[in-house]
């Protein structure tokens, strides 16, 4: 696998009010392409501000990035993004949504690739529809459509799902997984979730509070992602240590 994104020292710090924030402290990581990475961290640690800066929508301050050995200067077709909210344009219709960024192409091979990633998502039927005539499940699928769309190396996914139910959000991440293993795109996912860190990350990278640093890199071998199973629980166990205390194991006096 070649190396796809090198990331070395990266700091970055914000001027708010005159004052310097540093948001992200000494960042290393090198992901490899089409790897799943997710990233867990808790709020305000600079989840969105990385994925800002490998998008190019953001600067860092010091240290390198490098995408494919070059510098990311700037926003860039071979990187897409998913939002937590999906963004899509009121007015356009879903078809026109996904195809949003292939303005370039001519209007056929344009309709065959928002086709194909229609069905991918598996929202054939609805290419006419508005996205206020869809449910949000089916609206973040748009998104990824979208996203997936200019076929990027690299997809973005900012807490994609959150806005979910529980049991719509297992779907996507089902879905999600199945599209992965389908178009084989790196993909880069924040979350607050825990199992979904671990049912979608082949590696899992956990960060600390603001500045956000990178406490571990956890790889997860198991071919078993069975949520309850014992594999997964450790995982969950070994995270959780990151951010709560283990309960204090107290003694207990039967009087029988
Ligand atoms: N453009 C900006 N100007 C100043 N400060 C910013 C800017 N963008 C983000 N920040 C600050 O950087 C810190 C990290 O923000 P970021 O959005 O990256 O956090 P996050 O880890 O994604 O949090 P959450 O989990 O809540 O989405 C926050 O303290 C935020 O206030
Ligand atoms: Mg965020």
């Amino acid at each position: 696998m070649a190396e796809i994104l090198h990331i070395e020292h990266l700091n970055k710090t914000f001027n708010v009010d005159g004052k310097e924030i540093q948001v992200l402290k000494d960042i290393n990581l090198d992901i490899q392409e089409g790897e799943f990475i997710t990233i867990v961290g808790h709020s305000g640690c600079g989840k969105s501000t990385l994925l800002k800066i490998i998008a190019g929508l953001e600067k860092h301050s010091s240290g390198s990035i490098l995408r494919e050995e070059k510098p990311i200067l700037g926003p860039s077709p071979e990187v897409g993004m998913v939002f937590q909210e999906h963004r899509l344009l009121p007015w356009l219709k879903i078809k026109d949504n996904i195809g949003f960024g292939l303005g370039s192409l001519d209007r056929k091979e344009r309709e065959e690739i928002v086709q194909k990633h229609i069905d991918l998502v598996k929202l054939s039927g609805f290419e006419n529809a508005y996205p206020s005539q869809l449910s949000g499940g089916m609206s973040q699928r748009a998104a990824i459509a979208r996203g997936l769309s200019t076929n990027p190396k690299i997809l973005l996914l900012d807490e994609p799902f959150g806005a979910l139910d529980a049991l719509t959000r297992i779907q996507m991440q089902q879905e999600l997984l199945r599209i992965w293993e389908e178009e084989k795109t790196t993909m880069i996912m924040v979350t607050h979730d825990i199992d979904e860190a671990i049912y979608l990350g082949r590696r899992i990278v956990v960060m600390s509070a603001r500045p956000g640093e990178i406490k571990e890199v956890i790889r997860v071998e198991t071919g078993d992602r069975t949520r309850g199973s014992p594999d997964f629980s450790f995982y969950k166990k070994r995270i959780y240590e990151h951010f709560f205390d283990e309960p204090q194991k107290q003694s207990v006096e039967y009087i029988i």
